[in-house]
């Protein structure tokens, strides 16, 4: 198939261009590499031998759209383009509404204009809120959110239910991820965020690579076994994988609109991905406790029956591979910039 991927440079737009082309699909993408570098279309072709179509520009911006769906036979779409950091979105949440939400509404109505209407759409468990129970399944009930991310998320859901009530020939698959980490192996591509990283791993790898002196741990005084928060960390690998799989339904069945939580369906603590990190590259992480952070839940996991039942995904790689390839890309990234 011919496959739009918007923010098909990103971190996990990347990864997904990886096992789409390996899955022998065509890709073209659309970054305003705003949170990605153009080498990374380098990368994809080094790590697949093949190429893809790329344009620099924003899904809001109707012109490219439609220059992207004149040039090209588009068959389906992943849209992963959008800002995704939880705490800017409290600090700009207009940014936040406007971009995530106006892309969507753009890329729904040129795909709609070319009679394009296989999506899959890159979504969060964040759009659970405060999970009354764990393991989160997809009839669990959705927020509040505690951040503007994560209701732009819960919005666009939203808006995909609507247009597919609105017209029931298209076919979308909404995929929730709980907790991304790791990199390819070959350590080309990876999580590479500007300045200091919200999230844990990208954290301690910073903190690995002598960039931070120590990591914060965020609350020890949760309801826990060691009393720091528990998440779903998923392979980024499989996290691609699980869009291809979603791919191949799509592209088999009708599916109308479903949901998937992309998740291994197991917990890790804090403390839990400090011992793993140490473990796997033999790197000591200094750290401190500290208070909550505002917003964080104590437990997050998923139950990731559905995606395997319906899907045939099933996360593979585990917690040391986890470890090894986030370390890995930033190793590599230093020799290729040295
Ligand atoms: C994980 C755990 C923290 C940093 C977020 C977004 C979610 C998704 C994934 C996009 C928590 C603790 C963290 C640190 C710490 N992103 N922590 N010290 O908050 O589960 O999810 O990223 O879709 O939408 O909400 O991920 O990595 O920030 O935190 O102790 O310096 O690590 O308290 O328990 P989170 P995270």
């Amino acid at each position: 198939m011919n496959v739009l991927v918007t923010g098909g440079l990103g971190f996990i737009g990347s990864h997904t261009c990886v096992e789409l082309l390996n899955s022998g699909n065509d890709v073209i993408v659309i970054d305003d590499l705003s949170n990605a570098k153009i080498e990374v279309k380098d990368y994809i072709r080094k790590i697949t031998g093949k190429g893809i179509i790329f344009y620099q520009g924003n899904v809001c911006d109707r012109k490219i759209m439609h220059k992207i769906f004149e040039e090209n036979k588009i068959d389906a779409t992943m849209h992963f383009a959008g800002f995704k950091a939880v705490g800017e979105s409290v600090s700009k949440p207009l940014e936040y509404y406007d971009n995530n939400i106006t892309s969507t509404l753009v890329l729904c109505e040129i795909m709609q204009e070319y009679n394009c209407k296989n999506l899959v759409f890159s979504s969060s468990a964040t759009v659970y809120g405060d999970p009354e129970e764990v393991p989160i399944n997809e009839n669990s009930s959705l927020g509040p959110t505690t951040n503007p991310y994560g209701t732009t998320k819960l919005f666009i859901e939203q808006i995909l239910k609507d247009l597919y009530i609105s017209d029931n020939k298209w076919n979308i698959t909404i995929l929730r991820y709980f907790n991304p980490i790791g990199a390819h192996e070959s350590g080309l591509i990876g999580e590479n965020p500007n300045g200091i990283p919200n999230n844990l791993v990208p954290y301690i790898v910073m903190v690995a690579n002598k960039e931070l002196p120590f990591l914060y741990v965020y609350g020890d005084d949760y309801d826990t076994p060691d009393g720091t928060g528990i998440r779903d960390y998923i392979h980024v690998v499989d996290l691609a994988r699980g869009h291809v799989s979603a791919l191949k339904k799509l592209d088999k069945d009708n599916v109308g609109i479903e949901t998937y939580n992309l998740g291994t369906g197991k917990g890790h603590s804090v403390l839990d991905i400090i011992n793993a990190f140490e473990k796997a590259n033999s790197i000591d992480i200094p750290y401190q406790i500290n208070s909550r952070r505002p917003g964080d839940v104590a437990v997050y996991y998923a139950n990731p029956q559905k995606a395997f039942k319906e899907l045939g995904f099933k996360a593979e790689k585990n917690i040391d591979d986890m470890m090894k390839d986030s370390w890995n890309f930033i190793q590599t990234a230093k020799q290729t910039q040295e």
